[in-house]
């Protein structure tokens, strides 16, 4: 057992690893974790000391309100490893501050800057080894806090865990991303939880993502509650829309979650000089895009997926396939993305933060 310097923490090693018995070649998202995680507990109104232990089971009690009524939030990041060995994480700032809201909108308790950085920063040292070289490769990194407190009470808890665990990742996706647009089912609601990475906001949509599957596509687009005609979320990415040379997507709002990747991409084509317009884009204008021939491109963009292009979309049971293009913005926008991400392009903006 052994203590971290500045922030007090608690490391329990494992005394084996598991990493020889990984395939990094043929992982699929989020199966396979670490050797190590880290957790700390709050109760009696404060933060404990964080622990970082063999990654193992937690035990609870059942009656824990996570368990009842979904009190539990998380969030997406990733590490990098460059050509010298160094560590990397991209934009970890932005996570922690959207962790904090999602946080107060659950009515929970915020989770202080050191415990939340400096305590990542400590596991992805002790697992760097399972951070792979080479652009495709990452370490994706899933923060998350649960209610512990016993009893079901629809309240909120007294007690609860963070807890940060990771996965080496490869793509989210394999193939082509058909998506059908929402015209019943919606993710998010104003005045809701949309706008906050609560599981809740997932497990709502895995009910309409699977009659999409059963029915040929990969993912919805979601559109606004209230009338079903403004295009918001395409499954758990942002969305965008390449209409002539100009780049679409909504604005955040109530609705729609406030993407690390979806901001980094506005801010690469301000720095390029792309056109972009940020406001509500509508189903009737996209059809009319695609008819006339304007839409040229549809990406979703978010950690877990970075840039993943849509090869076409279906609405009112009619399939619109989107044009290939020779060289998309899509890719060229990944490209400039991920070279920063591996420290193989300058990073002028100061996202990269060494481990
Ligand atoms: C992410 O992109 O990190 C997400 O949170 C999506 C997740 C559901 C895999």
């Amino acid at each position: 057992m052994s203590e971290n310097k500045t922030l007090s923490i608690t490391v329990n090693e494992s005394e084996t690893s598991k990493i020889e018995s990984v395939d990094f070649e043929n992982l699929s998202f989020g199966n396979v974790f670490t050797d190590h995680m880290l957790y700390c507990d709050y109760r009696d109104g404060e933060w404990g000391t964080p622990v970082i232990t063999p990654y193992a089971p937690m035990s609870m009690d059942p009656s824990s309100r996570v368990f009842h009524y979904g009190q539990a939030i998380f969030e997406g990041m990733k590490a990098y490893k460059d050509e010298n060995d160094e560590v990397w994480l991209f934009r970890p700032d932005k996570n922690f501050e959207r962790f904090n809201k999602s946080a107060v909108r659950l009515a929970m308790p915020e989770v202080p800057e050191d415990i939340f950085i400096e305590g990542l920063k400590e596991l992805i040292r002790l697992d760097k080894d399972w951070v792979k070289k080479g652009k495709g490769n990452s370490l994706y990194l899933r923060p998350f806090m649960i209610a512990t407190g016993h009893g079901v009470i629809a309240a909120p808890s007294a007690q609860y865990r963070f807890a940060i665990i990771l996965s080496p990742a490869k793509s989210y996706y394999q193939g082509e991303v058909k998506v059908l647009i929402a015209e019943h089912y919606s993710r998010a609601a104003n005045g809701g939880i949309g706008a906050a990475k609560a599981a809740g906001n997932y497990s709502a949509q895995f009910y309409p993502t699977r009659l999409a599957n059963q029915q040929g596509y990969q993912q919805v687009i979601w559109t606004d509650d209230a009338t079903h005609t403004k295009l918001e979320e395409a499954g758990t990415m942002n969305v965008f829309f390449k209409i002539n040379d100009t780049l679409y997507t909504a604005p955040t709002s109530e609705r729609i979650l406030d993407g690390v990747t979806r901001k980094s991409i506005l801010e690469l084509a301000e720095r390029d000089n792309i056109k972009v317009e940020v406001r509500s884009i509508l189903v009737s204008e996209l059809i009319e895009a695609a008819k006339d021939g304007s839409l040229k491109e549809i990406f979703g963009a978010g950690t877990a997926a970075v840039v993943n292009p849509i090869a076409g979309f279906s609405y009112k049971d009619v399939y619109y396939e989107l044009p290939k293009q020779e060289n998309p913005l899509s890719l060229q926008i990944k490209d400039k993305l991920t070279n920063i991400q591996h420290k193989l392009a300058e990073d002028t903006f100061g996202w990269t933060v060494k481990v």
